[in-house]
């Protein structure tokens, strides 16, 4: 959907809810993560980008001190008395995504007004493109229009994550809520998760395109494997006795195989190669060399099926598919992206190939799993904005 398009539905739809105009209104985008895929919580390097898709947040102050939320896409509305305390809700309901940004806001001593907020989302929801940290980024950059205080990017990125480990129960990594703050149109972010330094990469050849693929399934295993997936990786930073695996070649690794768990090992050993596929893959973007980039792309996606185990049938389908039609068809590269057990895939795509391929990854993907996918293709978004306030 047009992004114009997006921006009138919510002014609409948030007349009608609430009989007035909305002051205040902030767009996040959902990202797509090109490689660098469970690196963020190791201090490496991830290089996600922003999608044009987008969640849509606006408000219009109350003359209560009453924070009330309610979504197009939720059945159930939000609302906490400001001038309380306040608790996170049960386990996955949405709203907590809403209430521990407040909660942050209120943490640094910003008084957010009483208002009405609405929230709109052309971002796929549950299919691993970060729907979640979307919303998060929103609902901060409406309240920094509401609250008059503009925070610094990273902290407003920090504060949100910490919303997401606090609220939702779910001990992500940076990645999300930095590339929905930081995000500039035409470009990939090649983020630094140890020093947080970044730089903008350049994607703006009209020749490549980005190709998501979603598979429309996911496994329940997410809430458990994740946290897991985390422990072991600490478990053997701390056995090589470094603070993160960022600091372990893969060499080290190799030497110190004896020391480690089997399965830890296989963990330890996707992260240390990811980290490197990261910067090669960045490095291969800059020169526009699409046929390195996506071999490093295939390369992730075994290492993450192989080695730290988060793939399912339904994206390796999808995967295999795409290697099938090769550089021949138009096809550079694909993997799963984001935390796994299902959500999508990205692949990169001779633009003039485009539709071709797409056809033969949809009946592909049909003929072998009995399931629809959704496909679509994306420029480089751009990061969080005010729209109105
Ligand atoms: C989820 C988390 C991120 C990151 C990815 C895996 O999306 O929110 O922080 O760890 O998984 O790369």
């Amino acid at each position: 959907m047009e992004l114009d398009a997006l921006i009138e539905q919510t002014q609409t739809a948030f007349a009608r809810r609430y009989g007035r105009a909305p002051k205040w209104m902030a767009a996040a985008p959902g990202r797509v993560n090109l490689i660098g895929e469970h690196t963020d919580y190791n201090d490496g390097y991830v290089f996600p980008m922003a999608l044009e898709r987008y969640t849509m947040a606006a408000a219009a102050p109350r003359s209560d001190e009453v924070f009330h939320c309610e979504s197009e896409e939720q059945k159930e509305p939000v609302e906490v008395r400001l001038n309380q305390r306040f608790q996170p809700l049960p386990r996955g309901s949405w709203g907590n995504y809403p209430l521990g940004v407040v909660a942050g806001f209120r943490e640094r001593a910003l008084p957010v007004p009483g208002m009405d907020v609405l929230v709109h989302s052309s971002v796929p929801l549950g299919g691993g493109l970060s729907s979640s940290a979307a919303l998060e980024v929103a609902i901060a950059t409406l309240l920094e229009a509401a609250c008059g205080v503009p925070l610094d990017p990273v902290e407003k990125a920090l504060l949100c994550q910490r919303a997401e480990h606090a609220y939702a129960g779910m001990p992500c990594g940076i990645m999300d809520q930095f590339i929905a703050v930081l995000a500039q149109r035409d470009h990939a972010l090649l983020l630094d998760c140890r020093s947080r330094s970044y730089e903008q990469v350049p994607m703006r050849d009209p020749g490549v395109s980005v190709l998501i693929i979603n598979t429309q399934v996911k496994h329940a295993l997410t809430g458990s494997e994740y946290p897991t997936r985390r422990r072991q990786c600490e478990s053997a930073a701390a056995a090589l006795g470094v603070p993160a695996l960022r600091d372990v070649t893969p060499a080290q690794l190799t030497l110190a195989r004896d020391r480690l768990d089997p399965v830890v090992y296989r963990r330890a050993r996707h992260v240390v190669g990811e980290i490197e596929r990261t910067l090669q893959a960045a490095e291969a973007m800059r020169q526009g060399d699409w046929e390195r980039a996506g071999q490093l792309m295939y390369a992730s996606h075994a290492s993450l099926r192989d080695d730290y185990e988060v793939s399912c049938r339904e994206l390796d389908v999808v995967v295999e598919a795409a290697r099938a039609i090769g550089v021949e068809g138009g096809v550079f590269g694909c993997r799963m992206t984001g935390g796994g057990f299902g959500g999508c895939a990205v692949a990169l795509v001779r633009t003039e190939a485009v539709p071709a391929v797409q056809a033969r990854l949809e009946a592909e993907y049909q003929r072998q799993t009995g399931i629809r996918p959704a496909l679509f293709v994306t420029r480089p978004g751009r990061g969080a904005w005010v729209i109105r306030g």
